[in-house]
């Protein structure tokens, strides 16, 4: 039996990412490990959490002697990296967090790693997942490929574009078995409300304003959690060793469409008037270092492992928002406590 270690798996995407291997391969013992963050949530897996190929294990990725004991003990055979500070507004307010997680966090998992399978790396992978946001921003033509030079503008694309850096150099110097993803914006069921889609399908549904940051004129590629998922069990099993691989929705979006779309849709599922949830919108004070546009070429990863979106974009928003609209609860939890204080901070002035 393989053992996988899966980090951040209680967060959004690695909640989607456990659940797929849980339920696709009972072959695979999987490990969750994960710190349990403001963003980390054990509900999203109460689904799966007795599955017998499945365990949860509450740890800190920056805790160097835990995580050399941790590799030690499971003797991991894979690891899905995706543990992560991961909001561009928390790393504006405090960067530290993020060179500690997502550079420090993950220098600590590479070398647990590669002191692991130093001698036998036959069979072995490191699977990093990262953003997009690394090769800066795109100006009003033109996509990100895998050899677009690294640009990041804001503390956490530089923190993410600096993890990149390491497990690249780990693979040169040790020879460390690795993959390396880059994608584009995700939505779908299980995100936290800070992001624009479910902060804005939150604040739609309890008649707060929709605060749209600058003139809303700027540009994300946006991809269904789940086609993430599939597409990093796709790269995970067949991707090459020390490749790099794009992942995109081929969906591009200005903000302020996709905020007078997000309005229409909720409208129509609160029996609202059409356009009474767009008297929500408010401009407001825009991002520090906020980028203009991004957008994926993903045809590598369709060329040469065939993967493609599953969905479109009117099919996953309407998954999206039914999710919302039926688990109020989930909502509920994820926005008392600390999130009233960061609301406060950010929307509130
Ligand atoms: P998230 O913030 O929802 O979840 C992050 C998870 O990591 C949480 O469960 C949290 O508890 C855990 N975590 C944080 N610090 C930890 C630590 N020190 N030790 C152990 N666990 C810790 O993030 P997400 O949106 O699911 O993103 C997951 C990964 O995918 C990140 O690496 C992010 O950079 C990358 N990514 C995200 C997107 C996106 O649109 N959300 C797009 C591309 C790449
Ligand atoms: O591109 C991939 C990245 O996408 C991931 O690596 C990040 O982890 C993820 O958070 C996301 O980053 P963005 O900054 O693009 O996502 P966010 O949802 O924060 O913002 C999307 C756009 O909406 C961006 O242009 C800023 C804008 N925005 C966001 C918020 C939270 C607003 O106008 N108002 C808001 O309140």
């Amino acid at each position: 039996m393989k053992k996988i270690l899966i980090t951040g798996g209680a967060g959004f995407i690695g909640s989607h990412v456990v659940r797929l291997f849980v339920a696709k391969y009972s072959e695979y013992q999987i490990y969750n490990l994960d710190a349990l963050t403001y963003a980390g949530n054990l509900e999203n897996l109460a689904d799966i959490e007795k599955a017998a190929n499945y365990t949860f294990i509450k740890g800190d990725i920056t805790d160097e002697s835990f995580i050399t004991n941790l590799f030690e003990k499971h003797q991991f055979d894979g690891v899905i990296h995706l543990a992560a500070e991961s909001h561009v507004d928390r790393s504006i307010e405090d960067p530290m967090a993020f060179v500690k997680t997502n550079v420090i966090g993950t220098v600590n998992l590479l070398n647990a790693a590669r002191k692991l399978w130093a001698k036998n790396p036959e069979g072995k992978r490191f699977y990093h997942i990262s953003t997009d946001e690394v090769y800066g921003s795109l100006g009003a033509e033109g996509l990100f490929t895998e050899t677009t030079p690294y640009d990041p503008n804001s503390p956490y694309s530089a923190s993410k574009a600096s993890s990149d850096h390491f497990v690249r150099a780990y693979g040169e110097t040790y020879d460390l078995p690795y993959v390396l993803t880059n994608c584009s914006n995700n939505y779908g069921p299980n995100h936290f409300p800070e992001k624009l889609i479910p902060l804005f399908i939150n604040n739609i549904i309890t008649n707060k304003p929709l605060p749209v940051y600058g003139d809303g004129n700027y540009t994300r590629d946006w991809l269904f959690v789940v086609d993430h998922a599939i597409a990093i069990d796709l790269v995970f099993h067949e991707g090459i060793n020390h490749e790099t691989y794009n992942i995109g929705g081929f969906n591009e979006w200005k903000n302020i469409d996709l905020v007078q779309l997000l309005c229409s849709i909720m409208d129509n599922k609160l029996g609202r008037v059409a356009g009474k949830s767009a008297e929500l919108i408010t401009y407001v004070k825009d991002r520090p270092g906020h980028d203009l546009r991004y957008a994926i070429d993903a045809n590598k990863i369709n060329a040469e492992l065939g993967w493609k979106p599953s969905v479109t974009f009117e099919q996953g928003l309407e998954i999206t928002v039914n999710w919302y609209l039926n688990n109020p609860d989930w909502l509920h939890n994820v926005t008392s406590g600390e999130y009233a204080d960061y609301y406060k901070k950010q929307y509130v002035k």
